[in-house]
């Protein structure tokens, strides 16, 4: 760490209690009010939450607390600080022989993906941003695609029956809470048409950011679980959580496909009896979202009360 930041750091753990104005640090440290600011991003950017209030300053709320090594230790977890993109390295892992359910945790993933070559934001050790790798025994890719439909469920089922906290579902992949993005599931593959060799199941969980440690373009659309809950969350108990939580449910949808979480999947989807617009085939398709098929394609009624049934595309 640069001395300049090492230096605002302790200055704002030794003023915990009050903000510390953006003068104060600038003539201190003989830098411009701007270079702090810089600096103050980049320590968000590790994981440092510190609120800032116009006219009044700085003040450090919390530091980064680091997934418990120790407990994930063999538990199939593989735990890294930082990486391009847990998605990637589940992949290389896959190639190498690693087993089914083994998982791929960062800290922070530096060009993290999100669906449709999107970025998905994951700084430093405030989220849960994870891939697990999938090796059905005989599934076809056909009958591997509701898979991001079954990690949805699974993951709005361990919210709101172990924490009450509504977590919805946006088809396909989006996880909200109380209307904003909370999490989202990015899936790949690699099979033959008649079998699939693996799934790497990407997950990116919202769980200890305050609002400005989110980017400005993200904070009316983007939460996390602190921010609706007004508590911080221990990261490795809520790995391992869904970790066993997942081992369950892909076990069934193994041996049952979709049909078991047909049912949580709608009780806790946002999307049903909406009029969606959907961005598909290069165009657009607007109508109301009428009802999930067991194979997880969305119906859409549009306004001539035609019915698509859409396997894949997204809601805008
Ligand atoms: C989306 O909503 O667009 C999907 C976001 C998926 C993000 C997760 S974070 C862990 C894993 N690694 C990635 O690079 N992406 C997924």
């Amino acid at each position: 760490m640069s001395e300049s930041k090492e230096i605002i750091l302790n200055e704002l753990r030794k003023n915990r209690e009050c903000y510390l104005s953006g003068d104060r640090l600038s003539q201190g440290l003989n830098i411009s009010r701007a270079a702090v600011w810089k600096h103050i991003r980049e320590l968000r950017q590790k994981g440092y939450s510190i609120d800032a209030i116009p006219r009044q300053g700085y003040r450090l709320i919390r530091e980064p607390v680091q997934l418990d090594a120790k407990e994930l230790e063999g538990s199939g977890i593989y735990y890294y600080q930082s990486l391009d993109s847990t998605n990637t390295t589940a992949r290389k892992l896959a190639e190498e022989g690693v087993p089914n359910y083994s998982i791929v945790v960062a800290e922070q993933q530096i060009q993290g993906r999100g669906r449709r070559g999107r970025e998905w934001f994951s700084p430093k050790s405030s989220g849960l941003w994870f891939s697990i790798i999938l090796r059905p025994y005989e599934l076809s890719p056909s009958q591997a695609a509701p898979v991001t439909l079954v990690t949805s469920a699974i993951m709005a089922n361990i919210f709101n029956n172990y924490y009450e906290l509504p977590v919805k579902i946006k088809w396909p992949n989006d996880l909200l809470l109380r209307g904003k993005k909370v999490g989202g599931i990015l899936t790949e593959l690699k099979g033959e048409l008649d079998q699939v060799e693996y799934l790497i199941v990407g997950v990116g969980l919202n769980v200890n950011q305050q609002l400005e440690d989110f980017p400005k373009n993200l904070r009316k659309i983007a939460t996390s679980l602190y921010l609706e809950d007004n508590q911080y969350y221990n990261r490795t108990d809520l790995l391992l959580k869904i970790r066993d939580s997942m081992v369950r449910g892909f076990n069934l949808f193994f041996t049952e496909g979709f049909t078991p979480f047909y049912l949580p999947w709608k009780e806790h989807n946002s999307t049903l009896g909406r009029v969606v617009t959907l961005s598909w085939q290069g165009g657009i398709l607007q109508g109301k979202a009428l009802h999930i098929t067991l194979d997880g394609s969305l119906q859409i009624q549009d306004n001539r009360g035609e019915i698509h049934t859409i396997n894949y595309g997204e809601l805008i």
